[in-house]
């Protein structure tokens, strides 16, 4: 397998209702699928930036006039896109999470699969990882961040048994987390507890949730009226954001109403909720949560 199959090419890339000579955007560019399928729809003078904060992904550059990647955070995507003179786009493309490359490389600790450093950083230059939360944060701060990005009801168990086995030497490898957390995780269950326990992990080293609110609040300032995103989520804290997001403009309470009473809201949502057919399911098992939502910029 190569670096990444992307997820719902064809429906993420239509989604964006390709403009020949418009500006687009994909946030997460990891092996470049859906930035090709866009390249592949735009003309001489079109336009596409992509940004991704692993340096890896650099390795997937696309030589194309058209093209410029970035290796940043997507969170600071409005003010880079600026610094390159770009004020509004026409489109903007998400697809969340971690790459195949990411989760294949073993010594970047994503997997539960493999033996690896407690790392889990996207961009290799960030100072958190994984090794620094397990065995610095607060037992309060695990139970909260299980709770919340792991959904898992034996959040304050798993913080207290990190606790205690930390006090006696530090926790630094994913297989010693493992073995920490063994007496919750029931054979039946083992891989999905531990991959939800990784997930929360995650979530806190890259600060994922809070990049996708930034993102989401630069999108709606610098798409076009007409403009698209087309954004893939894989779990349901994110598609949750999303999904608010797009209906109201705001991740809590309700939108300002205009003098009619109608509330005043920057999106009109395209389709409805798409996710892959069951033939990409069992060609790319990864795919499997995806949820695509489509929205248009009023
Ligand atoms: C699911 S992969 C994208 C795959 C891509 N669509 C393709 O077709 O190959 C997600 C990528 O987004 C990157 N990424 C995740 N969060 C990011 C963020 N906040 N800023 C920049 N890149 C991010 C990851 O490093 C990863 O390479």
């Amino acid at each position: 397998m190569g670096y990444h199959s992307p997820v719902m090419l064809e429906e993420a890339v239509t989604g964006l209702s390709i403009k020949n000579d418009g500006v687009y955007v994909d946030v997460t560019f990891g092996g470049g699928g859906h930035s090709r399928g866009i390249l592949e729809n735009l003309g001489s003078k079109g336009k596409l930036i992509a940004f991704d904060q692993d340096k890896d992904a650099l390795l997937n550059n696309i030589s194309d006039s058209r093209f410029l990647l970035i290796n940043e955070n997507f969170k600071h995507m409005r003010r880079f896109l600026k610094f390159k003179g770009i004020n509004s786009v026409d489109g903007i493309l998400a697809d969340f999470g971690v790459s195949s490359h990411q989760f294949d490389s073993p010594d970047r600790g994503f997997s539960i699969r493999f033996d690896a450093p407690l790392d889990m950083r996207m961009n290799q230059e960030n100072q958190i990882s994984a090794q620094t939360i397990i065995n610095e944060y607060k037992e309060s701060d695990l139970k909260h961040l299980f709770r919340d990005y792991g959904e898992l009801r034996l959040a304050p168990a798993l913080a207290r048994a990190i606790v205690e086995a930390r006090s006696l030497s530090p926790i630094k490898t994913t297989f010693q987390l493992k073995e920490t957390l063994k007496t919750y995780l029931p054979k039946a269950k083992h891989n999905k507890i531990l991959a939800q326990i990784f997930q929360a992990i995650r979530i806190e080293v890259n600060n994922e949730l809070e990049a996708l609110k930034y993102f989401l609040i630069d999108a709606k300032r610098i798409l076009k009226t007409g403009g698209r995103l087309s954004v893939i989520s894989y779990h349901s804290l994110e598609d949750r954001l999303v999904k608010r997001f797009i209906r109201n403009g705001m991740f809590n309470g309700e939108p300002n109403r205009d003098i009619f009473g109608n509330y005043k809201v920057p999106f009109k949502k395209v389709g409805k909720l798409i996710t892959p057919t069951e033939t990409e399911i069992e060609i790319n098992n990864r795919s499997r949560s995806a949820k695509l939502r489509i929205a248009e910029k009023l």
